[in-house]
This record gives C-alpha cells, structure tokens and sequence, in this order.
C-alpha cells in the first residue's frame, strides 16, 4: 500500500482544530482508497516563535521540501501577544508563512470560490445573486508587494515596494490561461493601471501571453476597485480572475462571502517541486478552543493536495461530496447551522464512510 509522506502544519489558535479535523477525514479515506498517510508535525508559527526563537525553523523547511505534500493550517497572533509593529521582519509570525512559500517555491495559489448546488441560502447574499458561482482564483504568491525591496519601517517613513518581474507574471499568467482552458475559457486579469505602473507592466505582460499562446482563451481586464463592486453584484461572471499578491489576498477574502464564510475557502499553492495546501482563513483567535471553526476550508484543501499534489481524483472527490453533504445536513454555526467543529467533522466521516459502502 502507497503512504503518502505530509508535513503537517498546524499553526495557532484554530489551525491545529481545522487540521486535526481534516486529519480525520484523511484517515476515513486511506482505507477506501489504497493509500495511506504518514503525519509529521513541525513547529511553526506563534508557538514556533516561542519554542526556537523563529516561527519557520530550518528543520521544518527541511522536513517541507522532502514531503510529497504539506499540509497548513493557520498562524498568527491577537495583536499584544506578539506586536505586529516594529518587531524584526524575521520575528513577525506572518513572516514563517511567507517564508514557507517561498522556500517551497509556489508562486501559484488557486482558491476556488465555488457555491454548492441547494446550498444558496448560506451565503448572506441573495440566493439569485450568487447561484451558480464557480470561479478560480489565481493568486500571485511569491512576489508583488510582499515581498519587494526596499521595504522598511523607520521612525518617519514606511516604506513597501510592489514590484513584478516579466518572468513572475508571464508564468502565474500561463497558470491562469490553462485552468481556463479546462473551465470556462475566460480570465479576468484584475489590476490598478490606471495609476499603478506596475498593474501597466502587469497588464501588457498578460495581453502579450495571451496573444502569444492563448489566443483561445477570452481575456478581459477588471480594475480592482471595480472587481470588488462586480464580485459581490454578479459573481456569476467571472471564470478565472488572474491577480497580484495583494488583491488577490483582499478580494479572496471579499469572495468568501458568496459562498457564505471565510471558513468555507480552500487553497492550493503550487508551482514548485512540492506543494502547500492552506484553506483561506487565518488562525481566527476570536473562536478558538470553542468548538466553533469551521474546518470545511481545511478539508477541501485536502481535497485539492489529492487533486494537484497526489493526483488521487477520486478521493479528492469523495472529500468534496462529503463535505457538501454534511453542509446540506447542517452546517456549522458561521454558516447559521448548529454543528460545532467536532459534530461536523463527524458528520463528514461518515458521510465518506457511508459512501465507502
Ligand atoms: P481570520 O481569517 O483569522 O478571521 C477573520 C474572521 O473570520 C474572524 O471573525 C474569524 O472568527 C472568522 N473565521 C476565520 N476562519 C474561520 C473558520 N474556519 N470558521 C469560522 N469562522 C472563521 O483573520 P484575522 O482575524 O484578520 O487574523 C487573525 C490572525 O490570522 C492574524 O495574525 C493574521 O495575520 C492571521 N492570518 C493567517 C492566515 C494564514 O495562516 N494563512 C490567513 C489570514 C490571516
Ligand atoms: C492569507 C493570509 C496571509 C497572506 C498572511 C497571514 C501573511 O492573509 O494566506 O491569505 O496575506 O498571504
Ligand atoms: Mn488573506
């Protein structure tokens, strides 16, 4: 039987609550399926922060890069516990996340915003308005403003550079016409170019690979601004959006809400030699240890480290039907339901279980 080796991140506050959940299913799944897991826990985040003096330890990078896959939850602090401001850039618990991706080299990170069948009425948007969503989006992950020298904060002046290079956008570029291609056939490049000269440079770069290679795939641009007013007024529009680091960090969250909650979005990062699968949602220390995450975002990131990671579709599958199933029964108390993390959890075991036969 093949196991499959994943280094597993759990993080802070609910990032070990949605990865123990998530590890649940996995194991559902193993039995069915012909394959197992084998879990490595790494120190990471808050607490790795506390326990080694860094919260990116090289033995867990080490550990990452020789996974066939990692598995994250989230990291992060309350503001106090661990000040955000004028701590050394190497010191900020968001810094490991950073760090992670880029060692690990995923410069493409797909979060799909999908609105299941019969489960309209979840979100808090109305039921007509977003029916039918099914969109990708394809966010630039190890470059843009995140990361873009010189970047400092001094006493007087703070100071962060956007800055993208042809290569970094003509590859997350490529990333986003060959998911339309299997989809819809349409992306959506969502940009500042009318006052951003990096969304220019971004912009020609985009239209000169579609023109090039794409020329099937329908491409149309969005200003940012615009997006975010078109996303909540008609999702249903939008195909592939293709994005910078930064939007594509705000407008994923903004697009949480058509499905329902933050709690819902999965995520795959990929582009490197192994990949990093991470739902959307932070470590959310308002409800930690209360029983209250939802772990479905967690989940169908496993879903996506089977599909891209391990290419076991059937089981990737299996996890999404579950988890829609268990949402449709009744979902957790983000979405209006009852089920706290643990009865969800269950009800998704069983669903796979269930459909194990
Ligand atoms: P957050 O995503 O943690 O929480 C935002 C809101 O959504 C909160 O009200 C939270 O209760 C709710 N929420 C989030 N996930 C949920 C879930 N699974 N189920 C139910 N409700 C959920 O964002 P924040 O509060 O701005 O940030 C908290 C910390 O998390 C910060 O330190 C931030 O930097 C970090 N963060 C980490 C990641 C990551 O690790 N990938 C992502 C985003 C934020
Ligand atoms: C996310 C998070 C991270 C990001 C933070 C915590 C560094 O918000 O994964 O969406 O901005 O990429
Ligand atoms: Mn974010």
């Amino acid at each position: 039987m093949k196991t499959y080796k994943l280094a597993v991140l759990p993080g802070d506050f609910i990032g070990p609550e949605v990865i123990d959940a998530t590890i649940a299913v996995l194991d559902a799944l193993s039995s069915k399926y012909g394959f197992s897991f084998s879990y490595t826990r790494l120190p990471f985040g808050g607490s790795a922060l506390e326990s080694h003096g860094t919260p990116l330890p090289e033995a867990t990078k080490v550990a990452c890069g020789a996974a066939d896959a990692v598995l994250l939850g989230a990291v992060g602090g309350p503001v106090g516990r661990h000040p955000w401001n004028r701590v050394p850039r190497e010191q900020r618990i968001e810094s490991g996340l950073l760090g992670i991706r880029k060692y690990l080299g995923v410069y493409a990170n797909l979060r799909p915003v999908k609105v299941f069948k019969g489960l309209e009425h979840l979100s808090p948007l109305k039921s007509e308005v977003v029916r039918g969503t099914d969109m990708l989006i394809v966010r630039e992950l190890t470059g843009g403003i995140y990361f873009g020298k010189p970047s400092y904060n001094r006493a007087d002046e703070g100071l962060s550079t956007d800055v993208y290079t042809r290569p970094e956008v003509e590859r997350i570029a490529r990333v986003a016409f060959e998911a339309a291609r299997l989809r819809g056939g349409k992306v959506t490049s969502i940009d500042k170019a009318n006052v951003l000269d990096v969304s220019q440079f971004w912009r020609e770069v985009v239209i000169g690979v579609q023109q090039a290679e794409y020329s099937g795939v329908e491409l149309e641009h969005l200003y940012v601004d615009n997006a975010a007013m078109q996303l909540v007024r008609s999702p249903r529009q939008f195909d592939v959006i293709v994005t910078s680091n930064l939007f594509g960090d705000i407008l994923s969250d903004l697009a949480a809400v058509i499905p329902g909650s933050l709690g819902l979005l999965p995520s795959a990062s990929v582009g490197g030699q192994v990949g990093l699968f991470e739902p959307v949602h932070g470590s959310a220390p308002d409800i930690a240890g209360q029983d209250l995450a939802n772990p479905a975002g967690a989940m169908l990131s496993a879903a996506m480290m089977l599909r891209y990671g391990l290419n076991e579709e059937a089981a990737a599958k299996a996890i999404e039907q579950a988890v829609e199933r268990a949402l449709a029964e009744n979902p957790t108390k983000d979405l209006g339901g009852t089920r706290g993390t643990q009865a969800f959890t269950e009800a998704v075991v069983r669903a796979i279980t269930k459909s194990a036969g």
